[in-house]
Order: structure tokens, then C-alpha cells, then sequence
């Protein structure tokens, strides 16, 4: 084993990610007096939160009647029940004060008339406990909300001081015999150094795992590094078969069309030029929830309804709406079909496809963002010194299906609540437990293993392998033999990862070795994603499986939960979804048909 200088830090508390999430949480524990790191692989306002369009969920009221049990009741039916109400009570009656916050931090918001935050209509978004018409819910900045809100976060970050390690690429978690967390194992991609962080509480907000598929409006970091972490320490993931299609990517290239675009009045035709959503979706048509466009979408395509050559995509309409409101409101959706397509969309529609988009699963956290570490005595056991947040968790208030916009509300409530969590658990000024020699050594052997293998296989090879088959056997359809095909073909690339060449040996930059970490985390979350949609024998949001086409309350109405052990065995397991809520402002929403 190559020895390796490693520069040693002692913090209260360890962020690893610079996401909407990771910030937010960086900024509350920084603001409270702790001790606060953040490291990040990419300089932070370079996470993948920039590239949020659409908006941030909350019942603000300004454009219309809302209120947030409405809110509530959308989000719990959205999650097709799979989502724990305890967690979804409080991002939604947090919701209002989060984005208030955020307008005093400075976020630069789009404006109604009368200068209040401007809101449009989202997917599954509703009144009247979903008797009543669309809520305007979605606060926007035009289509690029993530962009103002990422930079807002950062801007506080600075002023609350938060100490960046950026383009640091956190290899390992470092866990003690009880399988505590006592920090991370990073390596600074700039002078090639490693570093040991200890912390009291180690926050993985790393965002979500969308480059496993082909076809992605992830960015090319969303590799989930610390789901793949958590698995390589012996902790589950949860409801990993929820990915989540969002019904307009740009055809053949990946990249995202806001919900946004139909909540502005936007409209699907098939290559009949019928409005088909109206089929699926008699009520809500072109604004119920994404699972349920996209599997119209691909209904219409297999029946051959779709549009083109090939009849493998469907139409995305703006050009009926007023020029001056598209320019206005969606800016980044003309400016991007013109640079991909060269379709000016004020004229002509959209050719789009449904894309993947979102992990609902992750590593189980309960409301508080404390990482769930579950045993048959004790399912609400915790990992301690461990925490989660944003799409790298699962606590779960998306269930097995996630409403546009609720990914970044999710951001600031369970961000703040992060560093409310932390707060309460560490003790100012307290030693950091000595950890042994080994837990450093076997990490550094796994870095070694990757940085001097000698095969033939090039990593990019290996990742387009791994992406098609997720792509072909894991999307928005399922069944048993899709899936078990998956597995077998997904094993054999697993497997000529023994094969693997990273040619640049050195330290600096080393963008090759990066990768091929990268692939490693992806390679065992797919494997979990196939194997958590073997488990899962009902059909329920975002799942559907043609052999098991219903809802299964009786048996499914629980969380799954992977492990995959060292020598790359699978188990799974259930937990209970909790029904009942956090308070007694509002009840149980009790199962029921999911209409839109
Ligand atoms: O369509 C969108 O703008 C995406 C929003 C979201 O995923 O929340």
C-alpha cells in the first residue's frame, strides 16, 4: 500500500455538498456557533441545484386561494402514500416561513403587479384537497430558480462564514466498531493531498444518482456518492426504485423543459394532434403529477402515437401562448430549444421525451435528518453522527413520487432542520473520539485499488455499459423478466470493472481517477435500484410494473430498504410507512385511488 501524508481536521460538523441542501444546512449550523465545514467535488454554485427551473412549493396565497394542508394533502397523494406524513406535515407547514427567509436573503424572485413573489401552476398541485383547481404554488424566479436560490445560498454562506474545502472529492465515510460516523476521508483534487475530517455529525447532502441512466437531466456530478458510501458502510438505502421520469426532456438530448412551461399554459399532442392527456388525466390533463404524464407519454409512443420519423417522441406547445409572457417567464426554455434543437418555441413545438430526472430513494433519514439505520428490534434506530438531506435522503416526503417543486422546498426545510438537529446533539467543545489506524488504511486501499488498476476497459466504456442497461431494463415500465435481465447484464459490467484502466497515476487533477470513483458509486446504486425494483411487486407512483399493474396497500404500503454487503450480497427488507402525522393541526390522509 502506497503511503500517503494525511492532514488531519476536527470540526463540529462536516457538510459534504454544496447544494441547495448542503448550504442551507452549512449556513443554520454556521449561524448557531458550530464549527461547520463544507466540502464539495465542484465549487459550489456549480452543484446541480442550478440547474432547477420551475419553482419552490409553497401555499403562499399570492395568486389565488392556497392554504398548506392543501399542500399537505397534494404532496401524501402525490407520493402515491408512500410518503411518512410526520416528514410531510412538516415541510409543508414550514414551507411558507422557509421561502420567506429566503426572499430576506435576498433572492431575486420574479413579481406579481403588486410585488409579491410570483407563482404558477405545477404538476399534481391542486385546491380544495384536490377537488378544486390547479394552486398557483410554484414561487419562480422566470425558469431559473435554482440558479437565484443557489447563489442567494452561497452569498449567506459567505456571510455566515462557512469554511469551504472546494474541489475536495470525499472518498469514504469514517465509521467506528459501533458503525458510528466520526467524519469523512477526502482527497483535494488541486495539490493531490489527503484529509482526514472528524466530526461530531457528518451531513451527506450529495445529491442524487441520475447519470446510473442513459438519458438524464442530471448533470454529469450526480453520481450519489454518498448513497454508495452509506452502502459501503453497511447502512441500507430506501425505496430505491423510485426514479422518477420527467415527462419533457428534450428529445434526444436530456435536457430539461420546465413543468413550468405547461403550468404557463403549455400543452402535449401526439402525432394525431390530440390533446391526450385529457385521456389519462380527465381532470388535472397536463398538470397531474409527472409519473402519470410520462407513462401516457409512453403509452402513446408504444402504441405508435408518436411523433416524427421514428414516431418516438410527443409535442410540447407554447407558440399559442402571448410571445411576450414566454419571453418573460421562460426564458431558459427558448434559449435552450434554440441552441439544441434550433426550434424557435415561440413558433413551433417541442419535440420531448419523458427523461430521467429525480431519485425519490435514498438513505433513510427520519424528519429530524438523522440517518436511519434500522435492526429488527429497533426500526427507527439511528446511525449516529450521521445525517442526510435533499435528494440524497429519503425521509421520505416524495414517497414514490416526487411534485415538481418539492425538491427545493425539501432543500430549506430539512437543510434548517439539519443544523436545528445538530444543535440539539453536539455538545460545544467536546473531544473527538480516537479512531483507529485501520478504518483510514482499508479506505486507502480502495483508493489504490482504483488509481493503479491496469486493465483495458476505460472508464467511460464501462459507464455507457452501465447507463444503457439501466435505460433499457429499469424505466418507466417494469416487469420480472425486464428487470432480472437487468440484473444479469448489469452483474457482467459489474464485474469487468476488474478490468478497469485509469492511465493518469498522479494526484493533481486527476479527472481520470475521479471517474472512475464516480462509476464505482454508480455501479452499486444501480444494482440497488434493480434489485429494489425486483422486490417491490406492485405498481405505485413511479413504479409501474406490467406484471403487478395495481396498488398494493395490503403488502406494499412499506418502505424497502437494500443492503449490499462487502462481498456484494444483497438483502432487503421492509419498514413501515408512518401514516401519522407530527401534530394535531391536521390528520391521517388515508389511502385511497389515486385519480387525476
Ligand atoms: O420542471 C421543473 O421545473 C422541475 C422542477 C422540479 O423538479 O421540482
Amino acid at each position: 500500500m502506497n503511503s500517503y501524508e494525511i492532514i488531519e481536521h476536527k470540526f463540529d460538523v462536516v457538510v459534504v455538498g454544496a447544494g441547495g441542501s448542503g448550504l442551507r444546512a452549512s449556513i443554520g449550523m454556521a449561524e448557531k456557533g458550530l464549527k461547520t465545514a463544507c466540502i464539495s467535488k465542484v465549487f459550489p454554485t456549480r452543484s446541480h441545484t442550478v440547474a432547477a427551473q420551475g419553482g419552490i412549493g409553497a401555499a403562499l396565497g399570492n395568486m389565488g386561494e392556497d392554504n398548506w394542508l392543501w399542500h399537505m394533502y397534494d404532496t401524501v397523494k402525490g407520493s402515491d402514500w408512500l410518503g411518512d406524513q410526520d416528514a410531510i406535515e412538516y415541510l409543508c407547514s414550514n414551507a411558507e416561513k422557509a421561502v420567506i427567509e429566503l426572499e430576506n436573503y435576498g433572492m431575486p424572485f420574479s413579481r406579481t403587479k403588486e410585488g409579491k413573489i410570483y407563482q404558477r401552476p405545477f404538476g399534481g398541485h391542486l385546491t380544495k384537497n384536490g377537488e378544486g383547481p390547479p394552486a398557483h404554488r410554484a414561487c419562480a424566479a422566470a425558469d431559473k430558480t435554482g440558479h437565484a436560490l443557489l447563489h442567494t445560498l452561497y452569498q449567506q454562506s459567505l456571510k455566515h462564514k462557512v469554511r469551504f474545502f472546494v474541489e475536495f472529492f470525499v472518498i469514504d465515510l469514517l465509521m467506528d466498531e459501533e458503525n458510528n460516523c466520526r467524519g469523512v476521508l477526502a482527497w483535494c483534487l488541486e495539490d493531490g493531498t489527503m484529509h482526514k475530517f472528524l466530526a461530531h455529525q457528518t451531513v451527506l447532502a450529495t445529491g442524487g444518482h441520475g447519470r446510473t441512466f442513459f438519458s438524464s437531466t442530471s448533470a454529469h456530478i450526480c453520481t450519489g456518492d454518498g448513497n454508495a458510501m452509506s452502502l459501503r458502510a453497511g447502512l441500507p438505502l430506501s425505496d430505491m426504485e423510485f426514479i422518477q421520469f420527467h415527462p419533457t426532456g428534450i428529445y434526444g438530448v436530456g435536457v430539461l423543459i420546465t413543468e413550468g412551461a405547461r403550468g404557463e399554459g403549455g400543452y402535449l399532442t401526439n402525432s394525431k394532434e390530440e390533446r391526450f392527456m385529457e385521456k389519462y388525466a380527465p381532470n388535472a390533463k397536463d398538470l397531474a403529477s409527472r409519473d402519470v404524464v410520462s407513462r401516457a407519454i409512453t403509452i402513446e409512443i408504444g402504441n405508435g402515437r408518436g411523433c416524427g420519423e421514428n414516431k418516438d417522441f410527443i409535442l410540447l406547445h407554447l407558440e399559442h401562448l402571448d410571445k411576450r409572457i414566454i419571453e418573460k417567464r421562460l426564458p431558459g426554455v427558448i434559449e435552450n430549444v434554440r441552441s439544441f434543437l434550433n426550434i424557435d418555441a415561440t413558433k413551433e413545438p417541442i419535440p420531448v421525451v419523458p427523461t430521467v430526472h429525480y431519485n425519490m430513494g435514498g438513505i433513510p433519514t427520519n424528519f429530524k435528518t438523522e440517518v436511519l439505520n434500522p435492526s429488527e428490534n429497533n426500526p427507527e434506530k439511528i446511525c449516529e453522527g450521521l445525517m442526510s438531506v435533499g435528494e440524497a435522503a429519503c425521509v421520505s416526503v416524495h414517497g414514490a413520487n416526487r411534485l415538481g417543486t418539492n425538491s427545493l422546498i425539501d432543500l430549506l426545510v430539512f437543510g434548517k432542520a439539519a443544523s436545528e438537529t445538530a444543535l440539539e446533539k453536539i455538545k460545544l467543545n467536546t473531544n473527538h473520539n480516537k479512531l483507529s489506524n485501520d478504518v483510514i488504511d482499508k479506505i486507502i486501499e480502495r483508493f489504490d485499488h482504483f488509481r493503479f488498476s491496469k486493465g483495458k476497459l476505460k472508464t467511460g466504456i464501462i459507464r455507457n455499459n452501465m447507463q444503457k442497461i439501466m435505460q433499457k431494463y429499469c424505466s418507466v415500465f417494469r416487469s420480472q423478466e425486464l428487470i432480472s435481465k437487468g440484473i444479469k447484464e448489469l452483474e457482467e459490467v459489474e464485474d469487468s470493472l476488474k478490468h478497469l484502466n485509469v492511465e493518469d497515476k498522479s494526484l493533481i487533477f486527476n479527472t481520470d481517477l475521479v471517474d472512475a470513483f464516480e462509476l464505482d458509486n454508480l455501479m452499486i446504486q444501480s444494482k440497488a435500484t434493480l434489485y429494489s425494483a425486483l422486490y417491490r411487486k406492485e405498481s405505485r407512483g413511479a413504479h409501474a410494473r406490467e406484471d403487478y399493474n395495481k396498488r398494493d396497500d395490503k403488502n406494499w404500503l412499506v418502505h424497502s430498504l437494500v443492503r449490499i454487503d462487502n462481498n456484494k450480497n444483497i438483502s432487503m427488507n421492509t419498514r413501515q410507512v408512518n401514516l401519522n402525522t407530527l401534530s394535531n393541526h391536521t390528520q391521517t390522509i388515508q389511502p385511497k385511488v389515486r385519480i387525476y
